[in-house]
C-alpha cells in the first residue's frame, strides 16, 4: 500500500530525519500543547507509561524527559531506526521501540498499563474506517484514568472559497507562515482540492505537489525553498485520511470524552491540525 511504501523509502525517510521547518515534524510551540496536557494526564506520577503511535522523537523525547518509560510502536524499521537516532535520549533505558501495526498492537502490549498514549497525525495514516478500531484499541491499553494527546489533521470538504495557489503563496510570505500550513493551502483551498479528496473513502493524495513544485519552488529563496523542497520530497507520494471535525468525533465518541482542544494563534496551520486532549472513557 502506498502508505506503507512511503515511509519506507530510503531517500524519503532522510527527509524526514532532518527535523524542524520544512517536515512534518511537530514544532518547539506544538511540544509546549504536548507537554502542557502531559502533565495534567501525569499529575507528576512517578513511573508512568507512555505509548507513542509512531516513531516521532520529539514526542518520545517529552514523555523520557518526565521520567516516563516510553515505548513507540512504528510499522517502518528503518523510520523507527533513523528517528531514534536523531533523539535526545536515544540512548535511555526508558526508550523502547516496536516494530508493529497500531491495529494489531492489542495482541502484545498489556491491557489497561498506559498512562498517556501520544499520536503525531498518526490517525491521518490509518483508513477513515479503522478509526473507529484504533480508539478503540488505544481505549484498551489505557488506564483507566489514561489520556490520548494527538494532533489530527481536520478538512472541511469542499472548501469555502478556491483560491489561486499563486495567492496561497503570496498569503503564506505575507504571514510569514509556516511551510506545512504551505502545503496544506495548496492542496486543500486551491483547483487541486476537487482532484486530490475522495469524500468517500476520505482520502486525500498530496502527489498534485509534482505540479506545484517547480512553479512554486520559483517563487521562494534561501530557507524557504529548501525546506518546501524537503517536505514537497516527502509529502508528493503521501495520502492522507481527513475528514471534518464533525466526522472525526463521530469516531471518538464512546471511547474517549474531549478535554481540550489547542491551536496555536501564531502557526498558519494550526487550524487544520489542532492537538486534542482525549480523557479515556471505560
Ligand atoms: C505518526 S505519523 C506522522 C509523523 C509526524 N508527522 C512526524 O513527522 O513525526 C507517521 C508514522 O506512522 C507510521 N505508520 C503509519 N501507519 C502505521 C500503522 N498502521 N502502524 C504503525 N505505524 C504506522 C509510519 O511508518 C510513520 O513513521
Amino acid at each position: 500500500m502506498r502508505v506503507k511504501k512511503t515511509w519506507s523509502n530510503t531517500k524519503i525517510i532522510k527527509t524526514r530525519a532532518k527535523r524542524g521547518e520544512g517536515t512534518s515534524a511537530p514544532s518547539p510551540e506544538e511540544i509546549k500543547i504536548y507537554e502542557k496536557f502531559f502533565k495534567i494526564a501525569t499529575k507528576n506520577k512517578k513511573n508512568t507509561k507512555t505509548l507513542v503511535l509512531g516513531a516521532t522523537p520529539e514526542l518520545r523525547d517529552l514523555a523520557i524527559k518526565h521520567g516516563s518509560e516510553t515505548i513507540g510502536v512504528d510499522s517502518s524499521p528503518k523510520l523507527l531506526s533513523l528517528l531514534t537516532n536523531v533523539m535526545y535520549y536515544k540512548n535511555s533505558k526508558k526508550n523502547v521501540s516496536v516494530r508493529g501495526n497500531w491495529l494489531e498492537m492489542h495482541k502484545y502490549l498489556e491491557p489497561n498499563s498506559f498512562d498517556v498514549v501520544m499520536g503525531d497525525a498518526s490517525f491521518n495514516n490509518v483508513p477513515a474506517k479503522k478509526w473507529r478500531d484504533l480508539f478503540r484499541i488505544t481505549n484498551r491499553l489505557l488506564k483507566k484514568d489514561g489520556y490520548l494527546i494527538t494532533r489530527h489533521i481536520i478538512y472541511d470538504y469542499p472548501p469555502k472559497k478556491i483560491i489561486l495557489y499563486e495567492g496561497v503563496v503570496k498569503k503564506y510570505k505575507q504571514r510569514k507562515g509556516t511551510i506545512l500550513g504551505l502545503i496544506f493551502g495548496l492542496g486543500m483551498y486551491t483547483k487541486f482540492a476537487k482532484k486530490c479528496y475522495n469524500q468517500k473513502t476520505k482520502i486525500f493524495d498530496w502527489s498534485f505537489l509534482c505540479e506545484v513544485e517547480k512553479p512554486v519552488g520559483k517563487m521562494l529563496s534561501g530557507k524557504a525553498k529548501v525546506d518546501f523542497i524537503n517536505i514537497v520530497t516527502h509529502a508528493k507520494s503521501m495520502l492522507s485520511y481527513m475528514s471534518s471535525e464533525k466526522h472525526f468525533k463521530s469516531k471518538i465518541k464512546g471511547y474517549f470524552v474531549i478535554k481540550g482542544r489547542n491551536r496555536i494563534k501564531k502557526l498558519h496551520h494550526s487550524d487544520i491540525l489542532p492537538i486534542y486532549f482525549l480523557k479515556v472513557k471505560k
